[in-house]
């Protein structure tokens, strides 16, 4: 690898330079630019995230400078605006394949070499041993046999930057140290996650060169978790709704003898409700386009405009993707993971009795001047209730009283109209959220062996982590404060390690260094769900009130102190509002 000594002389070199010119520049300001010269441009405008943009220098005419920035744009800078405009580093005229070479390392140097990469469609740049990646929206010629090969048993750094490089890097230290390695992508949502942990597996399958029925089963998994975890949204057509742990398991002469997936935090929300433009999760659309009308009828299904559960988000298609080949790709690959035709149809029968569920209409009435419910006779209740091979009048009871068993007593209790939709949707995100956890035990119970107990027999393995990533709404679901709280425990990890990494690499190499700053997020974990009374549990004790329905929280940031409103968003009159989340569903 690259030696950490030789970039520090580098930048500090550079930046004596560079410091000088910038003093010379104060003096003589814009006299020394000359056309040609690259810049950076502070707009000032005071906008969110604006950082300087880069900037060639056009013109310099009777004290005025005309520059055109990165974006096409061309402005005027007078000789009172001279400070809005600062010299450039060399490394940051054309770009860097390793970011720790930038000689301006700040956001502004950061997202322009990354920018002017891009525009030669060179996604992958290195930080370090940190790959990041721009996800490219096309398909570029860059995943081939032959770019496999050029890229396996190399040292980073000596190709150009490249997921492969990654995955090499991974199977070589573990092969060469006899240590387990871990790969975490991270990143907004449709970054690029998913098709990146895809293209490590698969160079991963490649190069461990067996192209055994195991690795064809490992590569199987991806269609099936996708169809029942992945949904469009507005900003990934196929967005995982769920973080994925695959820990790929080596033999000890390096070929693939099996994984293991680990699911955690599946948006089960979406199963009921879909924002605006966002569909279902895929299997639904996929099932309803690709069974046959006679497996339909069985089912008593028509299209997926029919149903309720399939349409809240007023979008049933995505384009680009073909639910009808899709399904049957879903189809072979729970054939190549031993999925039985019985499993299949179990399956379906679960799904198809979701779409029934979502389609039941309720009446509101009154009983001993309690507010109660009936759900008005139609096929979807009886059908629901044969798939689920349950007795119709049972679903309905279910569906419409709550009982409770109180020292030994059985008390029952009518639902109101709006109760029993809860609980309708409760029950549905129950059934989905097994469904899922099942498929991945079944999907494991073909692609896992367990270690040999023998010492002799080494195993190694090499983790690859595709999250599930962090959003900020204007309304933040309990789903998304867990989310979220994954998040912020693994970038906390991630820096922790980075740092830790880093600071011995220095050590190593006898580099004087001094401590750099972080954000230190343990402050806010500790209030979510580490300190005594946190919100996890505040909100865990609240819950047990039956009718709390929605719960307003407030805290101050930074101070890790908050205070909280139980009554419908009502601001308690002391608070200093830096940030409301709102919790509704917290029957589930
Ligand atoms: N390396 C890539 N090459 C081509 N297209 C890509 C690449 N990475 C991502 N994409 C496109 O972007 C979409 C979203 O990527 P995805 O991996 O699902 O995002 P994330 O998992 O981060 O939410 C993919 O469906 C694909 O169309
Ligand atoms: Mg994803």
């Amino acid at each position: 690898m690259y030696k950490r000594r030789e970039y520090v002389e580098l930048y500090e070199k550079d930046l004596a330079k560079w410091a000088l010119l910038r003093n010379v520049n104060t003096v003589v300001k814009q006299s020394t630019l000359l056309p040609g010269d690259y810049v950076w441009l502070d707009l000032k405008t005071g906008r969110e995230f604006e950082v300087p943009i880069g900037a060639v220098v056009k013109l310099c005419d009777s004290g005025q400078i005309q520059v055109l920035d990165d974006e096409g744009n061309e402005h005027w800078i007078s000789p009172q605006n001279a400070s809005n405009i600062k010299p450039m580093h060399p490394t940051s005229i054309h770009g860097v394949e390793d970011m720790i070479r930038l000689g301006d390392l700040n956001e502004a140097g950061i997202l322009r070499n990354l920018l002017i990469r891009y525009r030669e469609k060179l996604i992958y740049t290195y930080t370090g041993s940190i790959l990041v990646a721009v996800n490219p929206y096309q398909v570029l010629p860059i995943y081939t046999a032959d770019q496999i090969r050029l890229y396996t048993n190399k040292k980073i750094g000596e190709m150009p930057p490249h997921i492969f490089a990654i995955a090499d890097n991974c199977y070589f230290n573990m092969q060469r140290n006899n240590r387990d390695q871990c790969c975490i992508i991270s990143g907004e949502s449709g970054a690029g996650k998913t098709e990146s942990t895809k293209l490590i597996l698969q160079f991963l399958a490649a190069i461990s060169g067996q192209h055994s029925w195991i690795e064809q089963q490992v590569l199987e998994a991806n269609p099936i978790l996708e169809a029942f975890g992945n949904a469009k949204t507005i900003r990934n057509d196929n967005s995982s709704r769920f973080g994925k742990y695959i820990d790929i398991h080596f033999n000890k002469r390096g070929a693939i003898e099996g994984a293991k997936i680990e699911q955690y935090l599946l948006e089960k929300s979406r199963v009921c409700r879909q924002a605006h433009d966002e569909r279902n999760y895929h299997v639904f659309y996929c099932m309803l386009k690709g069974m046959t009308a006679d497996e339909k009828k069985k089912l008593g299904l028509s299209k997926a405009t029919d149903y309720t559960y399939l349409t809240m988000g007023n979008c049933t298609v995505c384009d680009g993707r073909d639910d009808m080949k899709e399904y049957s790709n879903i189809r072979s690959a729970m054939k190549v993971l031993m999925f039985t035709d019985k499993e299949y149809w179990e399956i379906s029968k679960l799904l198809a009795a979701i779409l029934h569920m979502g389609n039941l209409r309720y009446e509101a009435r009154t009983y001993d001047n309690l507010d109660a419910c009936e759900v008005v006779r139609s096929p979807h209740l009886t059908t629901a209730a044969t798939l689920l091979e349950v007795d119709g009048k049972d679903l309905m009871n279910c569906l419409t009283s709550r009982t409770l068993i109180t020292r030994g007593e059985t008390v029952s209790t009518p639902l109101s109209m709006e109760q029993a939709r809860d609980v309708r949707d409760a029950f549905v995100k129950g059934i989905y959220g097994r469904l899922f956890v099942w498929i991945v035990e079944k999907i494991n119970a073909a692609i896992y062996k367990p270690a040999s107990s023998q010492p002799k027999v080494l195993r190694r393995s090499i983790g690859l982590l595709d999250i599930f990533g962090f959003e900020n709404f204007t309304v933040n679901s309990f789903e998304q404060l867990c989310i979220n709280f994954a998040n912020e425990n693994l970038q906390q990890f991630f820096v922790r390690h980075v740092f830790k990494l880093e600071q011995e690499e220095y050590n190593l190499e006898n580099i004087n260094w001094q401590h750099i700053e972080f954000t230190d997020n343990q402050d806010a974990l500790d209030m979510i769900a580490i300190k005594p009374m946190n919100i996890i549990s505040l909100i865990d004790e609240e819950s047990k009130f039956p009718r709390v329905r929605t719960l307003r929280w407030w805290w101050w940031g930074g101070q890790g102190t908050y205070t909280r409103g139980r009554s419908q968003g009502r601001h308690p009159s002391k608070v200093n509002t830096v940030k409301m989340l709102e919790f509704a569903d917290l029957s589930l």
